[in-house]
């Protein structure tokens, strides 16, 4: 036991080794050589111009995408097939997108059990982990609106919510704030910082804001599809 807790203490939560991927046959080189790791509990964001790479990169250490070649670790699992790939991004990973990718007719509740249905965890416990999360993000009187009665940043806040119904010890985030106002943004950021420290969670975030930027933990400029 001690021997297993030891090994979860000193892994990096995400470790990536010279990673390559190309679309097209080959034709668009998106992602080369690209290493880095992420100590547990920091945020760390992931900046650069539009078409870098950046989303490419988040898919491949969420699980979403496979890399061509060199190594993905997720809790010091390697990402190798894509049986693991989905079991990370199941177990291990919560992924916001940009534009929330929630269903727009059913409700903020309804769109937070998705995970946990995949998962195939008891109904009572994922409802249990859904209003505890509601709460936290302040939306507990939103849990029977649907999504296209909510405002942008609750949405967003609904897709945090989603993300975290797992418990996963990492976050993806591809832009979260990117389609909201400066206040909200700030407010969306300011929620996904205290849940880092709140929760311990590791987190990699791809965003244009440079001021959100200069917030986290460390920054990383990625620049034709490589690490500066
Ligand atoms: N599935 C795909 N098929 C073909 N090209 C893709 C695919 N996904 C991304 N690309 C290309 O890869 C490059 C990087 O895209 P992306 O990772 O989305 O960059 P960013 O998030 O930094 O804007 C772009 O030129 C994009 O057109
Ligand atoms: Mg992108």
């Amino acid at each position: 036991m001690l021997c297993v807790l030891n090994k979860k203490m000193t892994v990096d939560p995400i470790n990536v080794s010279n990673v390559t991927k190309s679309f097209d046959g080959g034709k668009v080189s998106v992602l080369r050589d690209v290493s880095l790791r992420v100590v547990r509990g920091k945020l760390v964001s992931l900046c650069g111009p539009s078409g870098c790479g950046k989303s490419t990169l988040l898919q491949i250490i969420a699980g979403i995408e496979g890399a061509d070649t060199g190594q993905v670790f997720v809790e010091g699992v390697s990402l190798e097939n894509e049986a693991k790939r989905l079991h990370a991004l199941r177990h291990k990973i919560g992924f916001i997108f940009q534009l929330h990718n929630l269903i727009a007719d059913l409700t903020m509740e309804e769109n937070c059990l998705i995970p946990s249905i995949a998962i195939g965890k008891d109904r009572g416990e994922a409802l249990d982990r859904f209003h505890e999360l509601a709460n936290r993000i302040g939306l507990e009187k939103r849990t029977r609106h649907r999504i296209q009665d909510l405002s942008g940043g609750e949405r967003q806040r609904v897709a945090i919510c989603r993300a975290l119904m797992n418990r996963p010890s990492i976050i993806v985030a591809d832009e979260p704030t990117g389609a909201l106002d400066q206040k909200t943004s700030w407010s969306v950021f300011g929620l996904l910082c205290d849940l880092v420290v709140s929760d311990q969670v590791t987190m990699i975030m791809a965003t244009h804001d440079q001021n959100l930027a200069k917030s986290s933990d460390r920054m990383l400029s990625m620049r034709d599809g490589v690490i500066e």
